[in-house]
C-alpha cells in the first residue's frame, strides 16, 4: 500500500487505493475521497473562512454486505489522519448513559495521540539510537574506574576475550597505570562497539531494568467515566502509582529495543505531543459511524430494555454539530471532524432520523447491490480475494489448486442465485459458497496423493447444485 500521507492523497489516488480492495460502488468510492481531500483543503485556508467551512459529513446507504463497512476499513488504513470506526447502535445497548457518546472523541485523540508519537518518536530515533549504544556498552563493559556505582552480578564478559582484559584492568591502580588503562578501556568500547553494530553481540544477555506501572486499575476507573469531571485522573493515578523497577535479563537485541523506547521517551516533548494531539484531532478526525440505520426511526412501543433510538440521535447530536470533550490530553472542539455514516436503512430511512441530524448529513451515497458479474470480479480482483487466500492456503499443504474462469462464473452465478431465492446478505454470500464448495479438498490436503486440483464448472455444479435447488437445505448450509 502507497505510504503517501493523506495529505498528499489527491481524490482520484485514494479511489484508486480503494479500487485495489473494493469491486464497484464508485459513487461512495469518490464521495468519501472528496470529502478527505476537503479536510485537507480547508488546512490550507487561513482566516475566519477556515472556521465557517463545516466538514460535509456523508451517509452510505446500501444493502447489507455490498461493501460500506469495507470501504470504512480500508480507508482507515490509508489516511494518516486519527480514524475512528465506531457502531452507532453500541449505544442502544443496556447500560448506556448519555454522556457515553463522548467516549468516541476520546477514543478518537488517543488513536491521535498513537499517530502524533510516533511522528515524534521518529524525529528522535537516531538521538535516541546513540544513547542507547552508548548504554549498551556500559552494560556490556564493566567498569574499570573503580568509582562507578554499577556492580555486575557476574562478569558480563566471562568468556570474552576484551572482557578478560578489562577485569585485568580493575585491578590497576595509580596515576600513570590509570591514564592507560583508562585508554585501554577506550580502546575496548570501540572495539566492542564495531562488534555491537555489526550484530556480533546481538545474543549475548544483559541485565536492563526496567520500569513498569500497575496500569489495569487505572484503566477501569477512567473508562468508567471519570474523565468527564475534567480531571486527567489517568495521569494523577500514574504518578500515585510507584513505578516498579524490574531488573530483568534480555538479549543485547531486545536490550537494544527497550532502550531506543526508552531514551525516545525521554526525548520527546510531551506536552507538545498532547497539543499537537488536539489540533490534528480536531481538524483531521475522521469517524466512521457504522449502522446508523439502527439508531434511526421512532421507539416502537415497549421497546424494551434498549435506550430509545431517538435519545441516541438526540445524544449524537451535539458531537456532531460542535461541542468540547474533555479529554486526556486537554479539551476537544469536534466542529470539524469529519463523520461518515453508513447504514443498510431498509427498514428505516435517513427521513426517518430527527431533522437536525439529517441537516448534519447533507451528502448521501447510495450503494449498488451486486450482481453475479461483481461476484466474479470480487472472487479473484481484490488484493485480498477469496480465491487467492483458499490458493495460498492450501499451497501450503503442497496442493496447487486452480480455478477455471468458467468455474468462477459459475460461483459467482449460485451465489448470486441464492442471494435471490433465500435472503440477499451481498459478497458475504460468497464465503460460505466457497467454504462449502472446497470442504472435501480442504479435509483432504494433507493426505491426498494428487497435488494439482482443478476446480471447474462441472465440479462446482456437482457439489452446489443440488444444495442450491433444495431451498430447505440452502437456507442452512449456504
Ligand atoms: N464491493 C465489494 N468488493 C469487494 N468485497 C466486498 C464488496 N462488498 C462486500 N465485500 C466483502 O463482503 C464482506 C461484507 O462486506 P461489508 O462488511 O462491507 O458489508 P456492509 O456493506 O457493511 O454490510 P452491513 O450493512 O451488513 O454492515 C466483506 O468481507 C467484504 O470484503
Ligand atoms: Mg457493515
Amino acid at each position: 500500500m502507497s505510504t503517501k500521507p493523506h495529505k498528499e492523497m489527491t481524490p482520484r489516488e485514494i479511489v484508486e487505493q480503494l479500487d485495489r480492495y473494493i469491486v464497484g460502488q464508485n459513487e461512495a468510492k469518490r464521495a468519501v475521497a472528496i470529502a478527505i481531500r476537503n479536510r485537507w483543503r480547508r488546512r490550507q485556508l487561513t482566516g475566519d473562512l477556515k472556521d465557517e467551512i463545516m466538514p460535509k459529513n456523508i451517509i452510505m446507504i446500501g444493502p447489507t454486505g455490498v461493501g460500506k463497512t469495507e470501504i470504512a476499513r480500508r480507508l482507515s488504513g490509508l489516511v494518516k489522519a486519527p480514524f475512528l470506526k465506531i457502531e452507532a447502535s453500541k449505544f442502544t445497548e443496556v447500560g448506556y448513559v448519555g454522556r457515553d457518546v463522548e467516549s468516541m472523541i476520546r477514543d478518537l485523540t488517543e488513536i491521535g495521540m498513537n499517530i502524533v508519537r510516533a511522528e515524534h518518536m521518529e524525529q528522535v530515533k537516531i538521538k535516541a539510537e546513540k544513547i542507547a549504544e552508548e548504554k549498551l556498552l556500559d552494560l556490556l563493559i564493566p567498569p574499570t574506574d573503580g568509582i562507578s556505582e554499577y556492580t555486575a552480578p557476574e562478569p558480563l564478559l566471562g568468556t570474552d576475550e576484551d572482557g578478560s582484559e578489562s577485569e585485568f584492568s580493575t585491578q590497576v591502580i595509580g596515576g600513570h597505570a590509570n591514564t592507560e588503562a583508562a585508554e585501554r578501556t577506550a580502546r575496548t568500547r570501540e572495539k566492542m562497539r564495531v562488534k555491537l553494530r555489526n550484530g556480533e553481540l546481538d545474543e549475548r544477555e544483559v541485565e536492563l531494568s526496567v520500569e513498569s506501572k500497575s496500569m489495569p486499575m487505572v484503566e477501569i476507573i477512567s473508562s468508567a467515566g471519570i474523565e468527564q469531571m475534567g480531571v486527567d485522573f489517568q495521569n494523577m493515578f500514574e504518578k500515585m502509582l510507584p513505578s516498579q523497577t524490574r531488573h530483568s535479563r534480555m538479549t543485547v537485541a531486545e536490550a537494544r529495543e527497550v532502550l531506543i523506547q526508552q531514551e525516545s521517551e525521554q526525548l520527546v516533548d510531551k506536552d507538545k505531543i498532547a497539543k499537537e494531539t488536539i489540533k490534528r484531532v480536531e481538524n483531521s478526525g475522521i469517524i466512521f459511524l457504522d449502522e446508523l440505520d439502527k439508531v434511526a426511526g421512532r421507539q416502537r412501543d415497549g421497546a424494551g430494555p434498549d435506550v430509545s433510538r431517538e435519545g441516541v440521535q438526540r445524544d449524537l447530536l451535539p458531537i456532531i454539530e460542535g461541542s468540547s470533550v474533555t479529554t486526556r490530553y486537554g479539551i476537544v472542539r469536534t466542529d470539524h471532524i469529519l463523520f461518515i455514516a453508513a447504514g443498510a436503512f431498509n427498514v428505516a430511512k435517513p427521513s426517518d432520523l430527527i431533522p437536525e441530524l439529517q441537516g448534519r448529513f447533507p451528502i448521501r451515497v447510495e450503494l449498488d447491490s451486486l450482481s453475479g458479474e461483481d461476484f466474479s470480479r470480487i472472487l479473484t480482483e481484490p488484493k485480498n480475494a477469496l480465491i487467492k487466500q483458499y490458493t495460498a492456503l492450501l499451497e501450503t499443504e503442497g496442493v496447487k489448486i486452480s480455478f477455471p474462469e468458467e468455474a468462477i462464473t459459475e460461483i459467482a452465478r449460485i451465489a448470486a442465485e441464492v442471494n435471490q431465492t433465500s435472503q440477499n446478505i451481498g459478497a458475504r454470500r460468497l464465503h460460505t459458497v466457497l467454504e462449502t464448495l472446497l470442504e472435501g479438498i480442504s479435509f483432504d490436503a494433507p493426505d491426498t496423493k494428487k497435488k494439482t486440483v482443478k476446480v471447474d464448472a462441472k465440479y462446482v455444479r456437482d457439489k452446489l447444485n443440488a444444495i442450491v435447488e433444495n431451498e430447505d437445505l440452502s437456507k442452512y448450509i449456504l
